[in-house]
Formats: C-alpha cells, sequence, structure tokens
C-alpha cells in the first residue's frame, strides 16, 4: 500500500492506518464502510452484522483524492471512500458541532438569561437556550399562551410526553385532603421528583397559568454543585451517597412503585448524572451501625447543602412562565405562601433527556426544529 499518504500512513503492526498519530483498528475503518451493499442511505444502519467479519482483515491500499477523501482498499475485497473532515471529528481532532455543550456547576452567583417565548422561532435563539439548558441545567421561558394544558404543545416543541400515574400533565393547585405536599401552599425542601421510577422521569417542565399570591417562589439547586462541595469537604460522604443502593418507594392510591439506586451517580466522564434525592420515601439497608452512622451524616449535610442560599436562586412564577430544569441534576423546591390570598395554578409534566439533546444536533447541522416529529 501508499506507505505515507499526507498525515496518514500505514501502520504495519495493527494492518490499520495512522491518523495524525493515532493508530485506527483495521476493523474500526472496515465497518465505518459506507457503500451502498454496506450501509442503508436512509436508516444508516450497517446491513451486514459487523461481529461477523473476519477478524484477520487489514487495509491493502489507501489514498487521498484532492477532495479530501479517503479511499481504502480492505484485503476482504471491500473498499470504501471516507470523508477525512468527518474522520479527523469523529477520533477528536476537530471540534464536532453536535456535540452537546459540558455542564458547568452553579451557585446563588449564577446569571443566566431569560428567553422570551416568541423568539425561539428563530433557530439560533433556541440553540441558545439550548445551550444555556445544557450547562445549567435548566431554562426559564417567558411570555407562552398560558391556555389550560397548553404545557403539551409547549414541551413537545422539545420531546415526546413521559406520562405517569400523576397524567400526562399534572396539575399544582392547592387543593383540600392532598395527595402530595405539593398541592398545599407549605414550604418544600430541595429535592428531586420521582427517585422511585425506573426510569426516573428526566427533564421536568412547570407552567405557571395564574399566580395570584406573595411567595411561593421557586428554588433551584445545582446537585453537581452540592456533591463537588461535599466532596470537598468529606471525601468519605461523598463515597458513601455514591455507593450505598438506597431504595425509593412510593406507596399510594394509584401504585407501588420502587426502586434502588445510590443518590449520586456518575456518568462514564466522571459528571455527576444522576441525583436521587427525596429524604421522606428513602429507605437505606440495615448496615453495619459505623456505616449507617457515615451515611447518615453525609445525607444530612447533602440536605443542609442543597437547602442552602448559598447555593439557591429563587424566581416567581408569574403567568405565562416556562421553568425547564433537568431532573436528575438539580435540586427544586419552593417557599411557602399563603393558599387565602388567591389562586395559583402551575401545571407540570416530563419528556426524556434525548429530546433537547436531538434538537440541539438538529439545529447545529442546519434542520430546523420541525424536523423532530414521529416516524408514522
Ligand atoms: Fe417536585
Amino acid at each position: 500500500m501508499t506507505a505515507t499518504i499526507g498525515n496518514i500512513q500505514a501502520d504495519a503492526k495493527t494492518g490499520g492506518l495512522s491518523f495524525a498519530g493515532k493508530v485506527l483498528h483495521p476493523l474500526w475503518l472496515r465497518e465505518r464502510v459506507v457503500e451502498t451493499n454496506a450501509f442503508d442511505p436512509i436508516s444508516h444502519q450497517r446491513l451486514y452484522e459487523p461481529a461477523e467479519l473476519d477478524p484477520s482483515i487489514i487495509v491493502q491500499s489507501a489514498e487521498i483524492s484532492a477532495d479530501d477523501k479517503l479511499s481504502i482498499k480492505f484485503s476482504d475485497g471491500y473498499a470504501g471512500i471516507f470523508d477525512i473532515v468527518e474522520l479527523a471529528r469523529e477520533i477528536g481532532l476537530t471540534d464536532n458541532p453536535e456535540t452537546i455543550p459540558l455542564p458547568k456547576s452553579w451557585n446563588s452567583n449564577l446569571n443566566f438569561k431569560r428567553f422570551d417565548w416568541n423568539a425561539l422561532d428563530d433557530p439560533a435563539e433556541m440553540k441558545a437556550l439550548l445551550t444555556a439548558y445544557f450547562e445549567n441545567a435548566f431554562c426559564i421561558m417567558d411570555n407562552t399562551p398560558t391556555d389550560r394544558d397548553s404545557l403539551k404543545k409547549h414541551a413537545r416543541r422539545f420531546g415526546f410526553l413521559r406520562d405517569t400515574n400523576f397524567g400526562e400533565i399534572f396539575n399544582v393547585e392547592t387543593k383540600p385532603s392532598a395527595t402530595d405536599l405539593a398541592y398545599t401552599d407549605v414550604a418544600l425542601a430541595s429535592h428531586t421528583d420521582n427517585p422511585y421510577r425506573w426510569p426516573v422521569p428526566s427533564i421536568q417542565y412547570l407552567h405557571c397559568l395564574a399566580n395570584e399570591v406573595q411567595g411561593g417562589l421557586s428554588t433551584l439547586v445545582d446537585g453537581m454543585a452540592v456533591a463537588e462541595a461535599l466532596a470537598q469537604e468529606n471525601q468519605a460522604w461523598a463515597d458513601i451517597l455514591e455507593t450505598v443502593p438506597v431504595r425509593f418507594r412510593y406507596d399510594g392510591p394509584t401504585g407501588i412503585y420502587e426502586d434502588t439506586a445510590p443518590l449520586i451517580a456518575r456518568d462514564y466522564r466522571g459528571f455527576v448524572n444522576h441525583i436521587r434525592f427525596s429524604p421522606r420515601l428513602d429507605f437505606v439497608p440495615a448496615l453495619d451501625p459505623d456505616t449507617l452512622t457515615i451515611f447518615y451524616a453525609a445525607r444530612r449535610r447533602m440536605h443542609e447543602l442543597a437547602n442552602d442560599l448559598k447555593f439557591q436562586i429563587q424566581f416567581p412564577f408569574k403567568p405565562g412562565t416556562l421553568l425547564m430544569m433537568n431532573n436528575y441534576r438539580l435540586f427544586h423546591g419552593r417557599t411557602a405562601f399563603n393558599g387565602k390570598q388567591g389562586y395559583r395554578h402551575l401545571q407540570g409534566c416530563y419528556i426524556d433527556h434525548d429530546g433537547p439533546q436531538c434538537l440541539y444536533r438538529l439545529l447545529a447541522t442546519g434542520h430546523t426544529e420541525t424536523f423532530v416529529q414521529r416516524e408514522s
């Protein structure tokens, strides 16, 4: 084969290629062949089982053309033409516009922009909103239409609704004989929603239709910042909350839901990606007393930090305000109010994480959001 092609060279040891100093395995290259007999151009799925490829395949020849295309012939007779720009992006040599912005931890000093619902038809503004959402794990929109149940339409702009036993849409309003403290006028301490479900609902929306009361401010705290602070104060506390499996249970009039998991989980990159915190319905196992003493100290400190004003932002709900928040990263709560002052009505719903991610990728690659639709 050609010994040197620009900065792409044969790698004799593996039978693959070396690209900018990174060795690409021959099978890694072979399963990226997108010729029509190997790859479906509509679904972008392989037309064969890559696990059945001959494990001894090597690159026999490789050539670069003037238009940045790399032609490779493989020892099994297949050939492929690769776009070098895409190859460089996949191995991290250049930025990928589809990459979801990384989370940035924040505290009460956070300066955040509120978004006008009426400006979101501009793809650049919608992308700015999504960027803020991925970085901060929430965003606030104003001037949304306030018709009852219009939240379904608003949330569907970002993803598909997650139904639960509380309904596709749930109403947060003071009512007698409430089945949840959310439906009263008492303060709600920082918590995450529904840790007893599997999967836990990902993104929560709260939409204000009416608010005639003082107080009742919404509170948000970044769970990533709390986890960082906890680890700085006492690593053993952070460790125990990431390892002890805690049982969460909802046993109510409409079902019995239960799941078991640590209070803090991380993704493959090490970012905190799932806080479960609802101490009124968690049940730690009967571990040895020394371990439980550490666990209770850690959970107590987590509760204190999650309700510490140094970490908290507060804002009022006005009719038309729409909050979108990541229930896997943020604690949310509410200050008390006097329900006798007037009517207060919020509606809520959930969607999955992948909806806004899909929308971001589409906008980042020049599509319009109208592309987000159901396959019929
Ligand atoms: Fe909640």
